[in-house]
């Protein structure tokens, strides 16, 4: 099975970024333990501070892989584009969030990608993805 993580702006600094919300972790050493936890699978990584590449790898992807394991961070409130991107392709997408947005400022209640999203998982920390990448194999 082929997976990809695809994660928005800022998420570049996860451990470094406001622990108290979103941890102490780095992505790059969560993703290795990630990668030995599920070593049968194809675990690509992608992460953009950019809107329009986070479109250009949803549209590259969106018809090969078996699944999108997407942390728009910030652009999950505000980007059009990402929700089109995201109805335009065959692979499916699973909404994943660090924290739970729910829980916190009004403006993070609203998202462009969960009504196109096959499911959504938030408020776990990192472990968001391992439960993303579970409901795959559920699958
Ligand atoms: C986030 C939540 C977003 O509201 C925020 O803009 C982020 C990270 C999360 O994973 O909890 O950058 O997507």
């Amino acid at each position: 099975m082929k997976l990809i993580i695809i994660n928005g702006p800022n998420l570049n600094l996860l451990g470094k970024r406001e622990p108290e919300i979103y941890g102490a972790a780095s992505f790059e050493d969560y993703l290795a333990g990630l990668r030995a936890k599920y070593k049968k699978l194809t675990l690509d990584y992608f992460q953009s501070n950019i809107e329009g590449e986070l479109i250009g790898k949803i549209q590259e992807v969106g018809f090969s892989h078996d699944g999108i394991i997407l942390n728009a961070a910030a652009y999950t409130h505000t980007s059009v584009g990402i929700g089109d991107a995201i109805k335009a392709i065959s692979t499916p997408v699973v909404e994943v969030h660090i924290s739970n947005t729910m829980q916190r400022e009004a403006y993070r209640h609203v998202s462009h990608v969960s009504p196109v999203a096959k499911g959504v998982i938030l408020g776990f920390g990192l472990q968001s993805y391992d439960l993303a990448i579970e409901s795959f194999l559920l699958s």
